[in-house]
């Protein structure tokens, strides 16, 4: 491709939902660059030739979801450290020499939001409470565990998976848990985590009681379908501050957006209200 326009794209099975295209699309504007991104549907079938042609299409980048995301790992010629440990990617560069570079925001999209929104509070780095064992919930103790947190507790419904999760880790740093123990667990907990999909529209509600937490605990959730999920509605009636997952969406793919496009996303209300609109739309 000799034009310069600078191409990136999502690739998932379903794509429609995403909202990466608006977001980017925000930001190519935003920013000014000569820019498009696009979402592609691909089955996990055609997943890895497509991705090779993609390059030759003159594409930069494109970001991975479901039911990629291991895929993507699986296929690259060079991953970062996050990837290996976590075996998945969420984006995938295509380098000047060729070779395809595998990458993980959803970690540091966890923390970047996390940090974004509780500017303001002091929040002690002691005990997160994660349910799930999902790549999501893989990728915030990563976050986690590279932000310094102490320990971290990984709960899941199919035990053997948090176990997996904690051995994915340094000795110890994460405790695996079982479902029976969260009415104990809950009230040590300084944060709360859902990186399961419950609560998501159309699956059954997160079913938690927040009444014994510490009044100073945050309560993430990585659903954003709906916004506010039972689980963040119980957490601020006790009065816990709270972090929504559509803050995690925006804050992973910011450094897809500076390594692809060269500038530097902006992160404003205007861009938050646009996405909300759009998630209000679909919702209907
Ligand atoms: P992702 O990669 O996005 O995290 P995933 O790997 O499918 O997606 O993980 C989904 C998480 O939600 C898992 O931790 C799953 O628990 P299991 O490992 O036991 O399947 C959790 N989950 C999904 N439905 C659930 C339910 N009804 N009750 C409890 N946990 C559930």
């Amino acid at each position: 491709m000799s034009d310069s326009l600078i191409r990136a794209a999502v690739i998932g099975d379903p794509v429609a939902h995403s909202l990466s295209p608006r977001m980017h699309g925000y930001w190519i504007t935003q920013a000014g660059v000569s820019g498009s991104y696009t979402s592609l549907h691909v089955s996990e079938e055609d997943f890895a030739s497509v991705v090779r042609l993609l390059p030759k299409m003159g594409f930069t980048g494109v970001n991975v979801t479901l039911p990629h995301k291991e895929q993507a790992a699986r296929i690259a010629d060079v991953r970062e450290p996050l990837v290996e440990r976590i075996g998945a990617a969420n984006s995938l560069t295509f380098q000047a020499d060729g070779s395809i570079a595998a990458a993980n925001t959803d970690a540091v999209g966890f923390t970047g939001i996390l940090k974004a929104t509780l500017v303001s509070r002091i929040i002690t780095k002691g005990a997160a409470l994660i349910l799930g064992a999902g790549g999501a919930a893989k990728a915030a103790a990563a976050g986690l565990i590279n932000d310094g947190w102490g320990r971290i507790i990984a709960i899941n419904r199919t035990p053997a998976k948090a176990e997996a999760l904690a051995r994915s880790f340094p000795a110890s740093i994460v405790e695996p848990a079982s479902w029976a123990e969260l009415p104990t667990l809950t009230p040590q907990a300084d944060l709360i985590v859902n990186a399961t999909s419950l609560g998501m529209r159309g699956k059954p509600d997160l079913e938690i009681s927040l009444r014994d937490a510490k009044p100073s605990a945050v309560a993430a959730d990585i659903v954003y379908t709906p916004l506010e999920t039972r689980f963040l509605a119980e957490a601020r009636h006790q009065g816990l501050a709270v972090v929504d997952g559509l803050g995690m969406l925006i804050h992973q793919g910011a450094p897809c957006f500076r390594a692809w496009f060269g500038a530097e996303p902006v992160i404003d209300e205007t861009l938050r209200a646009m996405l909300v609109a759009e998630l209000g739309e679909r919702g209907r």
